[in-house]
C-alpha cells in the first residue's frame, strides 16, 4: 500500500521527551546501538541474561539458539534453548506472586462493553481462577500436548482458559469470535481439538453475537466433514450471568447436548484453586493462531514455549518502556497475535496492570477510549491505525472531555500508519508529549521486530524506524540481492530471533513455501519496505496477494473461493482498494454463469456468502458484475490491471499481454463508484 505524504514528512523528526528518558530502560541512541550490537554478535550471552529472569525446572541441554534457514542445505528449523524444562503459566503467574511478591498487584481491569460491567483481577486471583480452569481441563480429558479451542469474546475466562491450557501443557487454538462458523469449524478440524471452549453470547457494541449457537453451528459442520474430534464444550455463562445478571435468562440456547456441553460455573467453580504446572520441554508447543494464507486455506502458525516467553517479555519491557507503576492497554482482540503477546503474555511476564476491555471503540459513544484512558489512568495505550482513523472522524471535541494527562507512551501496530493519522496520535491524544511507536510485526514473528524504543529512538511519522534486539532485517531485490544503504524491495529476516514461529501446523512443506523458498537463507515477511540514509524501516504494504482490512490479513485466494461458491458465480477475482478507515477494502469482480442475472438480491447473497465464510470482517465493499476478467494468453488472470481498474487509475500500463485487451475498457466503464 501506498502511504500518502510518507515522503515529504520524512524530514520531520521527533525526539524522546526528555521527562521520560531520565528513567527509560534504554534513554538514548547510543544506548540502543549498543545492546542490540550485543545482541547480534554474542546471541547467546544476549539471552542467556535474558533468560536468568525466569524460572527454569532445568538449565538448556546445549546451545541457547540452534537453526537452519537454508532451505536448499536441509529442513528448516528453529530451536531455541531445547532441552530445558519450564512452564509458561508458571513464569507468568506464580513466580510473580511467589518470588516477586506481586499477589495483590492488579493484573487485569477488566472492562465490559458496557460502562456498567467491570472487575478486577489481582496476580493471586488470577492464578487461582487458572488453577481452577486447569483442573477442569484436566477433568475433561486434556493431556499435554492435546488442542483446546478457545472461541471467547475478550472476558477474564479467555485469559483463564489460555493460561489454563499452558498449565498444564495442552495447546490453545485461540479463533477471534468475529469469525464464522466455517472459520471456526476450519481451524478446530485442521488442529484436532478435543475441546471448545466458548460462551453464550456476547454484545459487540450493540450487536448481540450468539457464540454458542455459532460453535453448535462449527460442530455440525466438522461431523458432516466426518471428523468431529471435540468431545467436551465448556460453555461461560456470560451473557445469562455477567450481562443479565441472571441464570434463568437463557434465552439464548438454541441446544444443550448433555453429553458435550459443560457450563463453566459448574465444571469449573467447584475444581481446586491449585494445581502443578507440567513442567514442559522449552521447544514444546504453546500455542496455534491461524492467519491468512496465500492459497485460502489459513496456515496453523505455531509458538513455542520458551522463546517466546522471552521475546514477548523483553519487546513488551522495552518498547512500552515498563515500570511498576503503569497502566498498560492494549485495544487489540486477544483473539489476534496482538493480544496473545502483549495483553496476555508479555505484560504479565513482567508482573503489568492492564486493561482488558471487550467494547469497542465507539460504543457507548465516541468518548469510549478516553473515557477508559481517564478512569484507570492508562499511562502506556498501543492501539491501531484503523482505530486512529475512525476517531479521528469525529474530532477533537470527544477528546477534551477527559483527563488524558496520565499518558506517556503509544503505540500504534497492524498496518502502515499514514503520516496524517500519526501526527494527529500524538497531538490530539498523546498531547504532544508521548512518543507513538510505530510497531511493525506478524502473527509469525510473535513479537515486535522492527520498533522503536520510546526513550532512546528519534521518530519519523510513518516509520516503524530500526530492528529490536537480536533482529537483522535486510532488503533484497527480485534477484534475491542484498541491497545496501538507501533502498527498496523485499523485506526479509536473516537470523532468528527466539519468538520467530517454529511451523505451520501439521505441514512442514507449507512452512519452507511459504516463508523460505523464494531467498534460501531468509525468512520472507511478504513486505515491501524502503531503508533511508538514516537506515529508517519505511513498511510499504503487501507484495503478495493478501491484503489489510483493519489491520487484518485476508487473503484475496479465500474471498474469491467463498463468492466461487455461490451458484450463480463462473469466476471471481479479489483485489484491494484503498480505504479511508480500514486502510484497504475489498474489491470483488464477479463473473456470473450464463442466464443468471446481477441484481441487488444476488450482490446481498454474495456478500452473506463471504460472511458465512470467513466471517464479517471480510465483507466486500464493492461487488462488480465483469462480464470477462483480463487474463494472459495462458489464462493468468493480471490482478494487477483489476487493481487500477478498482482505484481508477487511467494509465493502465502495458497491456499487450492480455488475450482480449477489450475487456479492460469494458470493466473500466462500469466500475464502481460508491460502496455496495
Ligand atoms: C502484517 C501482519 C502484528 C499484529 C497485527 C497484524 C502489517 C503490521 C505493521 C506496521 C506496517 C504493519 C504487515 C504485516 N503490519 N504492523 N507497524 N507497519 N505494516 O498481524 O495479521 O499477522 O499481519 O500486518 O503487512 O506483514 P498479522
Amino acid at each position: 500500500m501506498v502511504v500518502p505524504g510518507q515522503q515529504n514528512t520524512e524530514e520531520k523528526v521527533f525526539y524522546p521527551p526528555e521527562d521520560l528518558r531520565v528513567d527509560a530502560h534504554v534513554p538514548d541512541l547510543n544506548s540502543y546501538r549498543a545492546l542490540y550490537k550485543k545482541s547480534i554478535e554474542e546471541p547467546e550471552e544476549f539471552w542467556r541474561d535474558v533468560a536468568q529472569e525466569f524460572y527454569w525446572k532445568e538449565p538448556p541441554s546445549g546451545r541457547m539458539l540452534q537453526y537452519n534457514f537454508d532451505v536448499t542445505k536441509d529442513k528448516v528449523q528453529i530451536k531455541f534453548m531445547e532441552g530445558a524444562k519450564t512452564n509458561m503459566c508458571y513464569n507468568v503467574l506464580d513466580r510473580n506472586v511467589l518470588d516477586r511478591n506481586l499477589g495483590t498487584k492488579v493484573a487485569f481491569h477488566w472492562e465490559g462493553n458496557s460502562p456498567d460491567h467491570h472487575l478486577t483481577i489481582t496476580y493471586s486471583q488470577l492464578l487461582k481462577q487458572v488453577c481452577r480452569c486447569a483442573n477442569a481441563l484436566k477433568q475433561m480429558g486434556v493431556q499435554k500436548g492435546d488442542r483446546v479451542a478457545i472461541y471467547l469474546p475478550m472476558i477474564p475466562e479467555l485469559v483463564y482458559s489460555m493460561l489454563a491450557c499452558a498449565r498444564i501443557g495442552a495447546v490453545h487454538s485461540i479463533v477471534f469470535a468475529g469469525f464464522s462458523s466455517e472459520s471456526l469449524a476450519e481451524r478446530i478440524m485442521d488442529a484436532q481439538c478435543t475441546v471448545l471452549v466458548t460462551a453464550d453470547g456476547v454484545y459487540r457494541g450493540e450487536k448481540l453475537i450468539k457464540l454458542k449457537q455459532i460453535s453448535d453451528e462449527a460442530l455440525d459442520h466438522c461431523r458432516e466433514k466426518g471428523s468431529l474430534t471435540v468431545q467436551k464444550c465448556l460453555v461461560v455463562k456470560h451473557h445469562a450471568f455477567r450481562i443479565h445478571g441472571n441464570d434463568t435468562c437463557n434465552k439464548l440456547q438454541t441446544r444443550w447436548n448433555a453429553e458435550c456441553d459443560v457450563w463453566w460455573d459448574e465444571a469449573v467453580d467447584s475444581e481446586s484453586d491449585e494445581c502443578d504446572p507440567e513442567w514442559m520441554d522449552a521447544e514444546d508447543p504453546l500455542f496455534i493462531l491461524y492467519t491468512s494464507g496465500s492459497t485460502g486455506k489459513p496456515k496453523g502458525v505455531l509458538h513455542t514455549i520458551a522463546g517466546y516467553l522471552l521475546y514477548t517479555s523483553l519487546t513488551f519491557k522495552y518498547v512500552f518502556d515498563h515500570h511498576h507503576d503503569d497502566i498498560y492497554w492494549c485495544t487489540a482482540d486477544i483473539g489476534w497475535i496482538t493480544g496473545h503477546s502483549y495483553i496476555t503474555y508479555g505484560p504479565l511476564a513482567n508482573g503489568a496492570t492492564s486493561v482488558l476491555f471487550e467494547g469497542i471503540p465507539i460504543h457507548p459513544h465516541v468518548g469510549r477510549f478516553w473515557e477508559i484512558i481517564e478512569k484507570y489512568s492508562v499511562s502506556k495505550f498501543y492501539t491501531a491505525p484503523t482505530a486512529i482513523r475512525l476517531l479521528m472522524k469525529y474530532g477533537r471535541e470527544p477528546l477534551n472531555k477527559y483527563d488524558l494527562s496520565s499518558l506517556r507512551v503509544l503505540g500504534t501496530v497492524g498496518e502502515p500508519i499514514n503520516p496524517e493519522a500519526w501526527l494527529w496520535y500524538h497531538d490530539a491524544v498523546g498531547q504532544g508529549r508521548c512518543p507513538v511507536v510505530d510497531t511493525f510485526w506478524q502473527t509469525e514473528t510473535g513479537g515486535h521486530v522492527l520498533t522503536p524504543l520510546p526513550g532512546a529512538t528519534p521518530l519519523k511519522p510513518g516509520s516503524a524506524t530500526l530492528p529490536f534486539f537480536g533482529v537483522l532485517p535486510t532488503i533484497l531485490n527480485e534477484h534475491g540481492e542484498e541491497l545496501e544503504g538507501e533502498a527498496e524491495g523485499y523485506l526479509v529476516f536473516q537470523r532468528p530471533w527466539p519468538g520467530i514461529m517454529r511451523g505451520v501446523y501439521g505441514n512442514q512443506e507449507r512452512f519452507e513455501n511459504t516463508y523460505f523458498r523464494k531467498f534460501p537463507g531468509f525468512y520472507v515477511t511478504g513486505d515491501g519496505c524502503r531503508r533511508d540514509k538514516d537506515g529508517y524501516y519505511w513498511i510499504t504494504g503487501r507484495i503478495d496477494d493478501m491484503l489489510n482490512v483493519s489491520g487484518h490479513l485476508l487473503s484475496t485466494a479465500e474471498v474469491e473461493a467463498a463468492l466461487s461458491e455461490h451458484s450463480a458465480v463462473a469466476e471471481a477475482a479479489v483485489v484491494s482498494r484503498p480505504h479511508s478507515v480500514k486502510g484497504e477494502c475489498l474489491y470483488c469482480f464477479v463473473t456470473l454463469k450464463d442466464c443468471r442475472e446481477f441484481n441487488h438480491t444476488l450482490m446481498d447473497e454474495l456478500k452473506r456468502k463471504v460472511r458465512e465464510k470467513i466471517g464479517p470482517i471480510a465483507t466486500p465493499d464493492f461487488i462488480q458484475n465483469a462480464p470477462g476478467l483480463p487474463k494472459t494468453r495462458s489464462g493468468k488472470i493480471m490482478r494487477r490491471v483489476l487493481r487500477q481498474i478498482a482505484r481508477n487509475e487511467k494509465d493502465l500500463g502495458d497491456l499487450s499481454t492480455l488475450a482480449d485487451p477489450n475487456i479492460v475498457e469494458v470493466l473500466l466503464s462500469q466500475r464502481c463508484e460508491a460502496a455496495a
